[in-house]
């Protein structure tokens, strides 16, 4: 594997979701896979788990470790080509990429979308310039429209903990005050249609996601109909896709109770995190039994584990 940006980058997802489980039970089998081998992580934003998770898949697979925070420590970068650079930039994408590419076996990128211009947003052009300049194989640490290691991460944990062969599952818009990207649904859907799963999409009118992710998901717009019956509810806020980037009035009866819980089938409840308490999700969901956020963070490891493997393997 030379790019792991999106499901399509991946051969056989139910095999990469058991080599994942695999992982976990036996973190250090492959210890000698990575050695003299170094991981760069590249940060264009904030992160908790997606640091922590791929530093600690690739120490347990014996990869040397480098972590740069380009937006606060690293140069300005330039990301147009033929412009004259006499204003804040000081470096050009050219370059720094194809720089991190000398001293690194593999990078990793995060780069977050500006929510302004959903056509330069949705053509992934930081990412893809990293991809084109650096030389060596990129995993996304989440882009302006997925955030794959996340999504993977997801269908592990619903796999360790279904109680029927194929459960129902549903993602649900959730009440935020800020504009968020739409790149945790857009990749989550992206990665339930293709799962053995039975998927529902519910969210207010007007919070549509990009048709192209969405392809073999039931959508509805009614909570309470989406929710019936569901062994696992995805909580997640998202901005509008049309018009972009914009939060729409009203919609705050979407933040998941116990009372709602009531109709699923003792459905078990996920967020990626960070999570904004009693806005997105309510205090007695996340501290009572059906929350399982936190597994669902300790298996970003597992998830990303699994990608350097199968990258590391690629390697010469
Ligand atoms: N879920 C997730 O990607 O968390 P971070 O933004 O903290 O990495």
């Amino acid at each position: 594997m030379k790019l792991f940006s999106s499901v399509n980058d991946v051969d056989d997802v139910n095999a990469l979701v058991k080599e994942a489980l695999k992982l976990k039970q036996f973190p250090y089998a492959h210890k000698s896979l990575g050695e003299n081998k170094t991981m760069a992580l590249v940060f264009l934003n904030p992160s908790l788990r997606t640091r922590m998770s791929t530093q600690k898949a690739a120490l347990n697979l014996g990869m040397n470790v480098m972590v740069l925070n380009m937006d606060k420590e690293g140069w300005a970068l330039e990301l147009r080509d033929n412009v004259i650079m006499n204003g804040n930039t000081v470096e050009h994408i050219r370059e720094a990429a194809a720089v991190m590419g000398q001293y690194a076996d593999i990078i990793g990128v995060r780069s977050f979308p500006g929510l302004k211009n959903r056509e330069e947003d949705y053509s992934e052009m930081i990412f893809n310039k990293f991809v084109e300049f650096c030389g060596v194989p990129v995993v996304s640490l989440e882009s302006a429209t997925r955030h794959p290691l996340q999504s993977l991460a997801d269908l592990v944990t619903i796999e360790e903990l279904k109680t029927r062969s194929k459960p129902r599952v549903v993602l649900t818009w959730a009440p935020h005050i800020k504009p968020l990207p739409q790149a945790v649904p857009n990749s989550f859907a992206e990665w339930m249609c293709k799962a053995d799963v039975d998927f529902t999409i519910a969210h207010p009118a007007g919070y549509e996601l990009c048709g192209d992710f969405t392809n073999g998901a039931k959508i509805t717009h009614n909570q309470d109909e989406a929710l019936a019956d569901a062994d696992f509810i995805y909580v997640k806020n998202w901005s509008a896709y049309e018009p972009y980037g914009k939060i729409l009035p009203g919609n705050q009866d979407w933040m998941l109770t116990n009372e709602k819980l009531k109709i699923t089938n003792n459905a078990k409840v996920m967020h990626c995190l960070p999570v904004r308490r009693n806005l997105e999700l309510s205090d007695e969901i996340l501290d009572g039994a059906s929350s399982v956020v936190v597994h669902e963070a300790a298996n970003r490891v597992w998830a990303a584990q699994a990608v350097l493997k199968r990258m590391l393997e690629g390697l010469s």
